[in-house]
């Protein structure tokens, strides 16, 4: 069987978009009928009309279309979970707000942000709390909203990206746990962070700016301030995608983000800025047969959940919502 020509026919025939994120593996992010960073596959799978999503990325992704859309019928070949999204839950971001309470920093004086790539939980503890979402592409516009609030910013889970914005914002930030002045800080970010984007380091880039003099280095905001601080571009994956593939093909350019995108982006004088080869465990879990699986399940149209069917609460997707929608709103 053709794995690929079977799908092919699945999808002409159900009622069904198929979408991917960039770091999915090439033989499924060929098929997809949506492409995008985190912020456009949420919006473009709201506004797509089919019955069922089929969505190809991690949990919090599949979480956000359901979210969004809970009149559609969302199934994730693989619920694989982000692994930052892990590295916080409910409880651990009430600890946060009692650890900044027992600072003297009263709930009263922060506005929650949380990075969309969390739990649905998170989300809508951030929104009960008149927070909301942001990614990768409009941080720097959420966290300026944020801040007309008078209030310091809580940044969960990504410390690098609350960092990182910071600094391009000439903010001042702190990290709660580390011992950094949580009252000087304009922004106070959890300790949390993306095990993929670690993998690139300043001595990296020294590596490719010895080898090849004049280089670029571009590099997505999860990776280390140390690492942003020394790039020449710094931005979301879609922001990625366009500045690269508007340098001319000569120019030589070392890319800090994960390889599946990077590998497909220019055919010459694209390096992978690390002697590593950063995939991102999660997302590429999801295998063709998975696809093909998934679709076939999908055939059946039953009424019934579907195994890989995302499901939310309807109490914890209100307030999810809300964070979400403030997000749409800036
Ligand atoms: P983007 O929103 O830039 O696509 O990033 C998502 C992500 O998880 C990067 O690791
Ligand atoms: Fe999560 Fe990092 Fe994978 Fe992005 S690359 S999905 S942040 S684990």
């Amino acid at each position: 069987m053709n794995l690929k020509e079977e799908i092919l026919k699945l999808k002409e025939k159900l009622d069904v978009t198929v979408v991917a994120h960039f770091y999915q593996r090439d033989e499924v992010f060929e098929l997809a009928d949506i492409t995008g960073d985190s912020l456009e596959l949420a919006k473009k799978s709201m506004e797509a009309t089919s019955k069922y999503i089929l969505f190809c990325g991690v949990g919090f992704m599949g979480e956000g279309v359901k979210i969004l859309s809970p009149e559609k019928r969302v199934l994730m070949p693989k619920i694989a979970c982000c692994a930052m999204a892990r590295m916080i839950d409910v409880d651990y971001f009430d600890e946060s707000v009692e650890k900044l309470n027992k600072a003297g920093i009263t709930k009263d004086d922060i506005l929650p942000i949380t990075y969309i790539n969390s739990s649905a939980a998170v989300k809508a503890r951030v929104g009960e709390m008149g927070g909301l979402v942001c990614t990768s592409s409009n941080a720097y516009k959420i966290i300026q909203k944020g801040l007309q609030s008078g209030k310091k910013i809580l940044f969960v889970p990504d410390r690098c990206l609350g960092q990182n914005f910071a600094k391009a914002m000439n903010l001042k930030s702190a990290v709660i746990g580390d011992g950094t002045n949580l009252h000087e800080a304009d922004i106070i970010c959890y300790n949390g962070f993306c095990s993929v984007h670690q993998q690139f380091t300043v001595e990296d880039v020294e590596f490719y700016r010895e080898k090849y003099e004049d280089i670029l280095i571009a590099v997505h905001p999860e990776c280390d301030p140390s690492v942003c601080d020394v790039a020449d571009f710094v931005g979301s994956t879609s922001q990625l995608i366009k500045y690269i593939k508007e340098l001319p093909i000569e120019q030589k350019v070392a890319v800090g983000t994960e390889f599946n995108m990077v590998n497909r982006l220019r055919k010459e004088n694209t390096y992978i800025l690390s002697s590593t080869k950063p995939e991102c465990p999660t997302m590429n879990e999801t295998t063709l047969e998975d696809l093909y699986k998934t679709l076939k399940d999908i055939e059946k149209d039953q009424k019934e959940p579907y195994a890989s069917e995302i499901l939310i609460d309807e109490d914890r997707a209100q307030w999810a919502r809300v964070a979400l929608q403030r997000m749409f709103e800036v």
